[in-house]
């Protein structure tokens, strides 16, 4: 077969040029240098040296063209990709909603900030729990109030949603030998009608040491050290005598009024300090329940509710905001 080279060369070029994207340079290269090409079949059957070589010089000159044409649509083909592509980073963006912490988490994840300086471990109880550990195990006698379904919420005769964080006490002390550090967060439930201080649930830090020689100057200590860390430095604590079940001697202790600095206010109502829950030294009939010897070791405990540390330090008048989720207040804190 005879091949007019110039002719092939110029008919190719020009094709080649007008190719616009990889498939149609493609087609061409098929076309042009596939095996079933003129090209490829007239070399095939070459006899004399000459026409081999300007076949041969043909061949190559292009498949250097078609390269050079693939690299340079391909090249096209990014900068392309990249414009349809590209991000004016001067536009402004979208502004994403951001969460926030409830205010109660904040003060829940302060008190355990604390706690865990001290070296305290920090422990989940049960919201549902039975009348041995809410109870018994409290040393609550028979006639306890809150051992009545008008004040508890119960969920069959010794099952209920526990009234306090208490019992966490006890199945800490049940598993493990002293000494014992720990705090537990977490809610609780009394048969409670809301209003503006009451809640059928709210949150409370229990907290139980028990080690050799603990006393109650151990108890007042730590809980001056709290409240310095959630009211201010200028914090003084005071205790008054009081009664729970589990613990002996027990007490209430008040907190120098922040508002005022103890001058009267009324936040606190003119007297200077501010009730901010329960306390003590653990019962040594606790401690035996659990298989602790209360003659070598001793332990405080304490009970605060989280609620009533929002409302007063943040002058929050009603305890039912704490539970509306109104991002209006939400976002106050
Ligand atoms: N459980 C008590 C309550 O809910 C608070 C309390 C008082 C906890 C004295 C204690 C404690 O651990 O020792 O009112």
């Amino acid at each position: 077969m005879q091949v007019d080279v110039e002719k092939l060369e110029q008919e190719a070029r020009s094709e080649l040029g007008r190719a616009e994207t990889p498939e149609q340079l493609e087609e061409l290269r098929v076309r042009y240098l596939g095996r079933s090409s003129e090209l490829k079949l007239a070399l095939r059957e070459v006899r004399d040296r000459e026409t081999g070589m300007s076949l041969n010089a043909l061949r190559q000159s292009l498949e250097e063209a078609f390269e050079e044409k693939r690299s340079g649509l391909e090249h096209g083909e990014l900068q392309r990709k990249l414009m349809a592509e590209s991000v004016d980073v001067t536009l402004p963006g979208e502004r994403i909603a951001e969460g926030r912490l409830h205010l109660i988490t904040q003060i829940r994840r302060e008190v355990e900030d604390v706690f865990l300086g001290l070296g305290y471990t920090i422990v989940d109880g049960r919201e549902v729990e039975t009348t041995h550990y809410n109870f018994d195990g409290l040393n609550m006698p028979p006639w306890h109030p809150t051992r009545s379904p008008a004040h508890s919420l119960f969920l069959s005769e010794d099952v209920l949603l526990r009234t306090e964080t208490s019992p966490s006490q006890i199945r800490v002390m049940e598993a493990q030998d002293p000494p014992v550090y720990m705090i537990s967060p977490g809610r609780v439930y009394r048969r409670d009608t809301p209003d503006a201080t009451h809640s059928p649930v709210f949150h409370q830090v229990e907290g139980l040491a028990v080690d050799r020689g603990i006393s109650l100057a151990d108890l007042k200590g730590t809980l001056l050290h709290l409240m310095r860390a959630l009211f201010g430095e200028k914090r003084e604590l005071r205790f008054r005598t009081h009664y729970f079940p589990f613990t002996e001697p027990s007490i209430e202790s008040d907190v120098s009024c922040h508002m005022c600095d103890g001058t009267g206010c009324p936040v606190c109502k003119q007297s200077g300090w501010i009730e901010m829950g329960g306390a003590g030294i653990v019962d040594p009939n606790v401690l035996e329940f659990v298989g602790y010897d209360p003659e070598r070791v001793s332990g405080f405990a304490f009970g605060l509710g989280l609620e009533r540390i929002a409302l007063l330090r943040h002058r929050v008048p009603d305890i039912r905001l704490l539970w509306e989720n109104d991002l209006r207040f939400s976002r106050q804190f």
